[in-house]
Order: structure tokens, then sequence, then C-alpha cells
């Protein structure tokens, strides 16, 4: 089943110089393509669209400074269960729990600086890929 999903590989990603190894895992998995990829610095706009189920949650203020705090990559990625796929890839929330193997639990400690975001599911997918790329809708 041929999905899309919306990535975004966070501030934390960048700064660290790990654009390379994230992007590397994703598209090295068979019948996977990456169909957009921009670097980005986030405007608060867009994060309040894109973070709005968070909103007035504990974490919310500090999530929205954190994304806006230096440039992200964000892409689309089309192909099998491409949304299962990297949400699997990208491992739990909190990169403590998150197993060996994925990309928060080899890299991340903190559950804000968790490195990547991928859409959670199709309807998910087709809203956020409208908020970060409106002419591929
Ligand atoms: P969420 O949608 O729950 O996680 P995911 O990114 O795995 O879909 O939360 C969005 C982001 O908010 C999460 O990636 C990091 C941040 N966050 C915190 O900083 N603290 C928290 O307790 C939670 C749940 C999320
Ligand atoms: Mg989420």
């Amino acid at each position: 089943m041929s999905q899309r999903t919306l990535v975004l590989l966070k501030p934390d990603c960048v700064r660290r110089g790990l654009i390379g190894e994230l992007t590397s895992r994703i598209e090295r998995k068979a019948d996977w393509a990456i169909t957009a990829l921009e670097l980005r610095t986030f405007d608060r706009a867009t994060l309040e669209q894109h973070y709005a189920e968070h909103v007035g949650r504990p974490f919310y203020e500090p999530l929205l400074e954190f994304m806006t705090s230096g440039p992200s990559v964000v892409m689309i990625v089309e192909g099998e269960r491409v949304i299962e796929g990297i949400r699997a890839l990208a491992g739990a929330t909190d990169p403590i729990a998150a197993g060996p193997g994925t990309i928060r639990g080899d890299f991340a400690t903190i559950t804000r600086e968790n490195l990547i975001h991928a859409s959670d599911s199709e309807a998910s997918a087709e809203r956020e890929i409208k908020i970060f790329f409106p002419t591929q809708a």
C-alpha cells in the first residue's frame, strides 16, 4: 500500500550534523522515495498549525521555542507503508524508551530534542503535507 508522509528532521538533528545519518536510514529502505526536501527555519504560525493537538500541554511552549531555534529539514517520503515504517524507524517519543536501532533510541536522550517528526496516520500526513508543502497537497 503506497502512502506518503511528512517528515521533519528537527533543529537538533541539523545542529548535530545528523542530516546524512537520518536521511540515509530513510533512503536505504526499498521502495521508498523522498519526493520533496528542503532546509527551512519555521515560524511560530506554521508550528502552531502543525502542533495544534498539543496546545495547552506543559511541553507546548518549550517545544515551539525549540522548533523555531534553527533550521530543520522538511520532506515528503512516499512508498510502501511509509507512515508506519518511519514511525518504527524513529522509535518511541521518549528516546530512553525507544529501542536500540531506532533513530531516537540511538541518538537522543530527552523527549523535546528527539530529532525527528513523522506523521502518525494517513489523515495526519495529508494535513501536515498541506501545512508544509501547500502546492503538493
Ligand atoms: P507527540 O505527538 O506526542 O510525539 P511524536 O513526535 O512521537 O508524535 O509529541 C510531539 C512532540 O512534542 C514530541 O516529538 C516531543 C514533544 N514532547 C515533549 O517535549 N514532551 C512530552 O512529554 C511529549 C509527549 C512530547
Ligand atoms: Mg505526534
